[in-house]
């Protein structure tokens, strides 16, 4: 028979249970989160618009983090709160009910993690130093590397990116990927990759996915390529 102050204890805990939040439960992973952009949605005007900003950050992105946390706590949990890279890079590891989501909101939330931090607000220098001498020695000219980077960006079939990547027989070279692909899929390493999903330029270029690019160009965030081809060469 239960006495008063078993009652009171059964209450205790059940109200303890109650107020830890979920994710704080023993045993649970953590869950990927929406990182915050490094400067305001306005900040790339008029290259990329404020609007477009918004919701390819806060609906496109977001529904990729999501969708990776819901597809991993359903079918993989262990790999909630992985490094990132690690689990877009080994998806294939996974188990394979989980590996087509993992790919696409993976990937997504991936890329566009980079993304952010590789665009800044307009009128910056271009590349210099090491990156400008391994660009040289790949492409010629920093303008045959536009040139070429354009065309495959352009040049995407359907909804997808275009990359600079560390290279194998020079320096640096160009890739593309369809869908949320990331290089790190094929063991390259990404410099510096543009979306060219129509959710990154139709409010403002429409179908010219040629003007986005060309003019995207100019928000490229040479600083942050510099300093993840610093960090290639080291490894
Ligand atoms: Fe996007």
């Amino acid at each position: 028979m239960l006495t008063r102050r078993d009652v009171l204890r059964s209450a205790a805990a059940g109200a303890a249970a109650l107020a830890v939040p979920p994710l704080a439960r023993a045993g649970q992973k953590k869950e990927f989160t929406l990182p915050k952009l490094p400067y305001a949605y306005e900040a790339l005007e008029p290259v990329v618009d404020a609007e477009t900003m918004t919701i390819h950050h806060t609906k496109h992105h977001q529904a990729y983090v999501d969708n990776l946390n819901k597809a991993l706590a359903a079918d993989a949990p262990d790999a909630l709160g992985k490094d990132l890279v690690e689990l877009v890079r080994d998806y294939k590891k996974l188990p394979e009910k989980v590996q087509t989501a993992v790919r696409n909101n993976g990937g997504g939330h991936l890329n566009h993690t980079w993304f952010w931090q590789m665009m800044t607000k307009p009128g910056g220098a271009g590349p210099k130093g090491d990156l400008a001498k391994a660009i040289d020695a790949s492409f010629g000219t920093v303008d045959g590397f536009k040139k070429e980077f354009l065309a495959a960006a352009t040049g995407q079939f359907g909804s997808g990116w275009a990359w600079l990547v560390v290279g194998k027989d020079k320096p640096l070279a160009v890739a593309k990927t369809a869908n949320q692909d990331n290089p790190v899929m094929d063991g390259q390493t990404p410099l510096l990759g543009v979306d060219v999903w129509e959710h990154a330029y139709y409010l403002k270029y429409r179908n010219l996915r040629a003007k986005y690019v060309e003019a995207w160009y100019g928000v490229v965030n040479w600083d942050f390529v510099a300093d993840l081809f610093a960090k290639a060469g080291k490894k």
